[in-house]
């Protein structure tokens, strides 16, 4: 990635991890990217830091405008490691630097991960820092994801730098969502949301109403593409995730051993889809996790269909539905089915699991013994057509 300058004297002095399929255990689709930003100002002030492994790199970008040692603040939005990664690195070289990080989470947080050997400046909502001829205000966002979490406003540039809040696993040697299709990038914002801040729709609304009150031209996130083209979209996509609305949407959920609740799995489908109703049919053993939390972000209704191995539920489902419950997703209709050859328990420990989730329950479990006959998967297919929700 080429050091861009995204507005006079502020660079993009980031990291572009072409590579990555992964990101703390979940599969993402086309790498990901932590962005760092450095800004030319009386005081020299680096806006987050990336992954440790890339700590040279981060060093050798910010070396091709500034000498490291002049930097004067550290701005860490977030603890988390893929940002705050190289705060050693750059702290070894600007020994005079002062970390600017939120109270009380940003300074406990990254005095547990680096120890407390830096100067720290520790900031709340409303406070700012004159770099210059330009100011910073910070605004905190707890709980999106950690408690630590804040964005950082320079209101001269309208530019907001806001961390994980608007990011996307997703690279190119592009910068700016004008120059990529909005499609792609809005379903990574999509994807990032489902698989980061799902659980945290509350905290998300709070944050979106303190960054429409800002006057912003600008977004620059941690991951992925700078919004400076579709932010009205961008922001509009959060509202709606945020506030939890679903569409006429269903998923079919299922793993199969010998094909048994796959047939299931495929009527359920067919009375979807003669009740009107859009549906899915996602094999786990086939999608990774992360993409159907993406999908079950707008989804209203969900079958999960799980065959019986041995007493219990099988290793797919069982990380699914583990995965899920850490996303705890909302305002969500739904039931169980499956296959099984002569106890049957997966099925109804499925249902318990969706309804300790909140998941409302909306048709009885569906279990077959064995095979599906032509005559059953037709009455399954008749019984999920007429499902009614008052
Ligand atoms: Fe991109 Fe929560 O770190």
């Amino acid at each position: 990635m080429n050091t861009i300058e995204l507005k006079p004297g502020i660079y993009s002095v980031g990291i572009v991890d072409w590579n990555s399929r992964s990101f703390h255990g979940y599969a993402i689709n086309n790498g990901t990217t932590y962005n760092a930003y450095l800004i030319i100002d009386e005081k020299i002030t680096l806006i987050d830091t990336v992954k440790a492994s890339f700590s040279e790199e981060l060093i050798e970008r910010i070396s091709e405008i500034v000498d490291p040692k002049s930097i004067d603040y550290v701005i860490s939005n977030h603890v988390e490691m893929d940002h705050s990664g190289s705060i050693p690195a750059v702290m070894k070289l600007a020994k005079n630097a002062v970390i600017v990080t939120s109270s009380p989470g940003g300074k406990k947080g990254l005095i547990a991960h680096y120890g407390d050997a830096y100067q720290y400046m520790e900031v709340k909502t409303g406070d700012t820092l004159k770099l210059g001829k330009r100011t910073l205000t910070f605004v905190t966002t707890p709980m999106l994801h950690w408690t630590d979490n804040m964005v950082t406003y320079c209101p001269e540039e309208k530019l907001l730098f806001s961390n994980d809040a608007f990011g996307q696993h997703y690279t190119s040697n592009n910068r700016f969502d004008d120059e990529e299709e909005l499609e792609r990038i809005m379903y990574e914002l999509r994807h990032y949301y489902a698989n980061i801040l799902m659980p945290y729709g509350q905290q998300a609304k709070k944050a979106l109403a303190a960054v429409k009150a800002l006057d912003i031209d600008m977004i620059a996130p941690s991951h992925g593409i700078i919004w400076r083209s579709h932010i009205k979209e961008a922001i509009e996509a959060y509202e709606y995730y945020a506030e939890g609305r679903t569409e006429d949407y269903a998923l079919v959920i299922y793993d199969t051993m010998w094909h048994s609740t796959e047939a299931i799995a495929r009527s359920i489908l067919e009375g979807f889809s003669r009740r009107g109703t859009r549906a899915k049919l996602l094999d786990l053993g086939k999608t990774p996790l992360s993409d159907v939390m993406t999908e079950m972000l707008k989804a209203k209704y969900l079958a999960v269909g799980c065959p019986t191995l041995d007493s219990y539920i099988t290793p797919n489902i069982g990380a699914f539905l583990t995965y899920m419950k850490c996303l705890s997703p909302k305002n969500k209709l739904g039931f169980a089915f499956g296959s099984y050859g002569w106890s049957g328990q997966s099925i109804g420990i499925v249902e318990q699991m969706l309804k300790d989730m909140g998941v409302e329950i909306i048709l009885d479990p569906i279990r077959i013994t064995y095979v599906p006959s032509e005559k059953q998967l037709k009455d399954i297919e008749d019984r999920v057509s007429e499902i009614k929700i008052m």
